[in-house]
């Protein structure tokens, strides 16, 4: 078969598949043909630096070729084994994110992603506490399907009709203009939603630990020890989604770790396999786990405990830890600190940044005085759709999304690397200080 060019990859992708979350006349994807390490390419040759470790996913870094290898090894010999089967890849990688996970989290439920990982986790709360109620934040994403979607409270939530049950809470953060709550502001507000939504309704409360796609919310200390301290004195069930902030992106194994806090139920998925493979994980406290002895655990899936996955993810661990990438996401992180700090020192547009490890962003806003931001909250600007642009004409790929954008590199990014992308973003910073008032 001869290769396609991009331009023909775009033109039947477009013709016989849909694109997520978009009107399908307005998607331009890029099109791609292989990558290695923090880098990506065309099929023409045009090179990119993957900012945003593609869906804040591919945390290793693209095609290391041990995890290849790890994975071509299990397909030889195990390709699938039924849900019900015990297999050597499900037995060694559940037992590693014991090891792994914070307290006494050591049992896990393997999944297709982080959607079916909230699902499920719904369904362990709801069995476990005989609640129904699921309290989530509004600056949250926790995934497309039918009870994912309904938790999740940014608008990817509003195209559809969420399910009863579902009760969203205002976060810490309130956008570049009104910052931030402190802690106990914070924890009264949500105290006070418990007491009015009635505290033996409520099943579980699930949260990022630092959310992701709605802008890398990094809370005030004090708020998830205040979460872990309400939770425990209403009896329910805290439920962390690690989904984007687990596996190092933060510069520990779980962002939870940074607080200390050990929850009830703990989600998981991308950059447990860098997005090799599909894969995600309900991980539960042993209490949680004991209560199925004798119930029936109600959820099941064709690729539960899938082999090849299972193989991938031991594999991408097994990266994390030869190379040290948590240590080393800790290290590059306070570097890409500093950077986003000459950033917002050296370019009136920027009205904040944030970061933890490798997971940070940087919010535009258009008036020094008002605060007022770049782009209106879920809408684009002029400004803001020109930035994207520029980042692509330049090869830098990260995602631009309303006022902001985020710098979420792989872990195993270099230092050279990082300074490369931190001077693009730089050059493209001086067409939004135009728009910036006095
Ligand atoms: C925090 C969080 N939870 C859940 C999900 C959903 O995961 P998936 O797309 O693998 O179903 C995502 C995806 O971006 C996420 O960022």
């Amino acid at each position: 078969m001869t290769p396609m060019t991009g331009d023909e990859m775009v033109a039947l992708s477009k013709k016989h598949t849909l694109f997520e979350w978009s009107a399908q006349g307005s998607v331009d994807p890029i099109p791609v043909a292989r990558a290695a390490g923090a880098y990506f390419w065309t099929p023409e040759g045009k090179r990119f630096l993957d900012f945003n470790s593609q869906l804040m996913c591919v945390n290793i870094g693209h095609a290391d070729p041990r995890v290849v290898k790890a994975m071509a090894d299990q397909l030889a010999v195990l390709p699938y084994a039924n849900p019900f089967m015990a297999t050597e890849p499900r037995a060694r990688l559940g037992a590693k994110l014991a090891e792994l996970a914070p307290g006494d989290i050591d049992v896990f439920f393997f999944t297709n992603g982080g959607s079916e990982a909230n699902e499920n986790a719904f369904k362990i709360a709801r069995a476990y506490t005989g609640r129904q109620k699921i309290l989530a934040r509004y600056r949250s994403y926790h995934g497309a399907t039918a009870a994912a979607i309904s938790a999740t409270g940014d608008p990817r939530g509003w195209s559809q009709a969420r399910l009863p049950g579902f009760v969203h809470v205002l976060d810490p953060y309130h956008g570049v203009q009104r910052g931030w709550d402190t802690a106990d502001q914070s924890l009264e507000y949500l105290e006070e939603v418990i007491q009015l939504e009635g505290p033996s309704t409520i099943a579980a409360f699930i949260l990022e630990p630092v959310t992701g796609t709605n802008g890398i919310l990094v809370p005030p200390d004090g708020y998830l020890q205040g979460v872990r301290e309400l939770c425990t004195r209403h009896g329910i069930l805290m439920i962390v989604d690690e989904v984007m902030s687990g596996f190092g992106r933060t510069g520990e194994w779980f962002a939870i770790n940074h607080w200390n806090v050990v929850p009830d139920i703990m989600t998981m998925a991308k950059g447990m396999t860098s997005a090799y493979i599909q894969l995600g994980a309900v991980g539960v406290r042993q209490g949680i786990a004991d209560y199925f002895r004798d119930k029936p655990f109600p959820g099941g899936l064709t690729y539960n405990s899938h082999t090849l996955a299972c193989a991938a993810g031991l594999a991408t661990i097994a990266v994390m830890e030869e190379d040290g990438l948590v240590e080393r996401a800790k290290q590059t992180g306070r570097l890409m600190a500093d950077l986003l700090t000459e950033l917002a020192a050296n370019h009136p547009c920027v009205g904040t940044v944030r970061s933890i490890g490798l997971f940070g962003v940087v919010e535009l806003i258009r008036d020094r005085a008002t605060r007022a931001p770049m782009a209106p909250f879920n809408g684009t600007s002029p400004e803001m759709t020109a930035l994207g642009a520029f980042f692509r004409e330049h090869g830098l790929y990260t995602f631009v999304r309303w006022n902001y954008f985020f710098t979420n590199p792989p872990l195993s990014i270099t230092e050279a690397e990082l300074r490369e992308g931190f001077a693009i973003i730089d050059r493209a910073l001086s067409a939004p200080d135009q728009a910036v008032g006095a």
